[in-house]
């Protein structure tokens, strides 16, 4: 088979050359826009420029580099007909789980008010948050929704999710769509910590908007590690001013890099980190990829193919 990478960063280019060509010796790999003797079989990559679909006619599918697939199921240029797969986990969900687990403990332990005391030499001990006081609603319930949402349970605090369809969920309430707007609202009352990971789509976009998020509960924390879409910068700066959330940990934004004069970086109230929540591992991705590209090419099905009408 000849499989074509193609990345908009060089060095993650490099690194997915390496891991498929060492799984699939056979294949005959290249890094675009080197030419293949042929047109590829299989595409793996993330925001492929407009020409690369005017020359890779012939794929079988695109295998998305990352977790996400918004940028790859809107791209103007890539033919309907193309099946997309996206990385099931692939080491992301254990990232994911630590990120936001590190976030809601230090929010509800006070770390940055410590941080903030030391500097001053102050010893205070303020009153300490319950992790009763602070129910977690995780929106999203994919790999990495599922893994965050069981890991901060096994920390003791009361999670609850919300997903498109109702999903089992190990003895958490699982709140989902049914098609109305019932259960997103019980779903948002339920919550005082509120942990964005849903993909992009036409259903979430802008989802979170000030009527939204002034459904939490009073003092919500919000933590955002899906994409700066779902969220309305507005609506969140408003809502930090009056007070009716107390703070948020943005690990994604509209723009990317987030612009040096965006207030988000500056907000008393945000943390900001460079959308590092879950990294994409090569070696775990290439492990994915190389197996479902051998059940492919034995006419097997694979999970993780993209349904264009959803948007994931
Ligand atoms: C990262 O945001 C990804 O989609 O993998």
């Amino acid at each position: 088979v000849r499989i074509v990478i193609v990345h908009s960063t060089a060095s993650a280019a490099r690194a997915w050359h390496e891991a498929i060509a060492a799984r699939l010796p056979e294949a005959v790999v290249a890094i675009w826009p080197q030419e293949l003797d042929e047109p590829a079989d299989y595409a793996i990559g993330w925001n492929p420029p407009a020409e690369f679909f005017e020359r890779e006619t012939r794929l079988k599918a695109f295998f998305s580099a990352g977790a996400g697939v918004e940028q790859i199921v809107g791209h103007a240029s890539a033919p309907r007909s193309l099946p997309i797969i996206r990385l099931e986990d692939a080491g992301m969900a254990r990232q994911m789980a630590e990120y936001c687990a590190y976030e809601v403990i230090g929010w509800c332990t006070s770390r940055r008010l410590y941080d903030e005391q030391q500097r001053l030499a102050r010893w205070h001990e303020p009153r300490p948050r319950r992790p009763a006081e602070w129910p977690v609603g995780v929106f999203g319930l994919g790999f990495m929704g599922r893994q965050v949402a069981t890991t901060l349970r096994a920390l003791g605090y009361r999670v609850h999710a919300y997903a498109r369809s109702p999903k089992p969920l190990d003895g958490m309430a699982c709140y989902a769509d049914h098609g109305g707007a019932g259960d997103f609202t019980a779903f948002l009352r339920a919550t005082r910590v509120l942990i964005v990971l849903a993909p992009l789509t036409s259903e979430t976009r802008d989802r979170f908007d000030e009527t939204v998020l002034r459904q939490l509960q009073p003092g919500a924390y919000v933590i955002n590690a899906a994409r700066g879409g779902l969220i309305v910068d507005e609506a969140l700066l408003a809502l930090l001013e009056s007070g009716h959330l107390s703070g948020a940990t943005l690990d994604v934004f509209r723009t990317e890099p987030l612009p040096p004069d965006h207030p988000f970086w500056r907000h008393p109230k945000i943390r900001v980190t460079p959308h590092i929540a879950a990294l994409t591992l090569a070696p775990e991705g290439a492990d994915q990829v190389a197996e479902k590209i051998g059940r492919l090419e034995a006419g097997l099905p694979v999970t993780g193919v993209v349904e264009r009408e959803r948007g994931y």
